[in-house]
């Protein structure tokens, strides 16, 4: 299967890790369709780790726990299916999970058959408990190859967390996508890190294989398996907007029981929504003064012509950000500016001819398109 778009949806494992259920399943199902994220394009629903017994069954089979899961998976596929969703399940390229529970290796063909009979459009797979002898690469290649040769069309997410070169190899082994860093959790410390790392990311995402920079904390608050101090909401928003600025898959982690307004607002915003699946360009930095590492400009080219622009500010303080279209391409004095649009105001700014600054507060963002428009 090639994967057009990054992956939009919703996984059990930032909020509930080994506290899942088939009645939460159906739950969270029945919300993404009544809270309007399946309209806004979150269809895939993914089962974490922590689903299965312990044991494989005298067969080898994974066998779903019958007390957490009792209607079986193939039944449970089949009611996120009829609301119009994908089912999106775990395993891992080790004997065991991360959590412990069997991995596929030695069983890499037979679990993907097990996954197809059950319905499964997308299978995440980790990479805990990896024998030394055997090179991720090729593990990954053998799943790759039991999904694309098991009769569905199944999403590849590998969760690699970056190790072992993985943004080299990936493309070999027929994954949709990579994880390029280890698990984000929901603190501002983790967040800032998390961006940092992905400074030299950038030329390993896009259409192909795209760069999953680890699921959403937006809307967490500090609560849940990997809730820590919680974030704010203009640390979520800088959070999201930079996720898709990247073209990073969207996978929402918070407890949608729970979710507010705001937090439906930030996850729902079509123009930033419609960045994100934009994702065949590369994105880049811009030069910005003192502090780029602190203050950088994201930058990405949209089908259309146009740009998507983050300011993001990363510094303990308020700082006045600035952008200079040279840097995008746009030389003074030839007859075009850009048109700014902000995409979280919906607002139109005006067009700039030159440069463009805003005043940009601690640990948030300003987002915005660009135009290209004649003077
Ligand atoms: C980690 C992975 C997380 C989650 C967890 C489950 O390795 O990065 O996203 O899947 O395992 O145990």
């Amino acid at each position: 299967m090639y994967l057009q778009r990054p992956t939009l949806g919703w996984n059990s494992w930032n909020t509930f890790g080994n506290k899942i259920n088939s009645k939460l399943i159906r739950e969270t199902a029945d919300l993404m369709v009544s809270s309007g994220l399946r309209e806004a394009g979150y269809t895939y629903l993914v089962i974490d780790d922590c689903w299965s017994l312990r044991q494989r069954d005298k067969r080898g089979n994974l066998v779903p726990d019958p007390e957490l899961f009792p209607e079986g998976m193939k039944a449970l596929g089949d009611y996120i299916h009829d609301k119009g969703l994908q089912f999106g399940m775990y395993s891992c390229v080790g004997t065991q999970t991360c959590a412990g529970y069997p991995g596929s290796f030695g069983h890499e063909f037979q679990d993907a058959a097990t996954f197809a009979s059950w319905g499964v459009d997308y299978l995440k797979y980790d990479y805990c408990y990896k024998p030394m002898m055997v090179d991720g690469c090729i593990l990954y290649r053998r799943m790759g190859l039991a999904l694309k040769n098991c009769g569905r069309d199944i999403v590849f997410d590998a969760c690699s967390w970056g190790y072992d070169d993985t943004r080299y190899w990936i493309r070999t082994t027929g994954a949709n996508q990579w994880r390029s860093t280890l698990d984000l959790v929901d603190s501002w410390e983790s967040l800032k890190n998390m961006i940092l790392k992905q400074n030299d990311q950038t030329a390993f995402g896009g259409m192909g294989c795209f760069n999953d920079m680890d699921m959403l904390i937006v809307g967490m608050y500090g609560s849940g398996n990997v809730g820590i101090t919680g974030c704010t909401d203009e640390e979520y928003r800088l959070h999201y907007s930079l996720w898709a600025l990247m073209g990073s898959p969207l996978m929402i982690g918070c407890d949608l029981r729970e979710m507010n307004d705001t937090t439906r607002e930030i996850l729902t915003n079509p123009e930033v929504i419609a960045i994100d699946q934009d994702a065949q360009s590369q994105p880049f930095r811009i030069p910005n003064g003192y502090f780029p590492e602190e203050q950088p400009v994201w930058v990405k080219q949209l089908d259309n012509g146009d740009y998507a622009m983050v300011y993001a500010n990363l510094h303990d303080d308020g700082v006045n950000i600035c952008a200079c279209w040279w840097d995008l391409g746009l030389p003074p004095g030839c007859g075009y500016g850009f048109a700014v649009r902000d995409v979280w105001k919906h607002e139109d700014l005006g067009v700039y001819e030159n440069t463009f600054c805003v005043g940009v507060p601690a640990h948030s963002c300003r987002m915005f398109r660009l135009a290209l428009t004649k003077l």
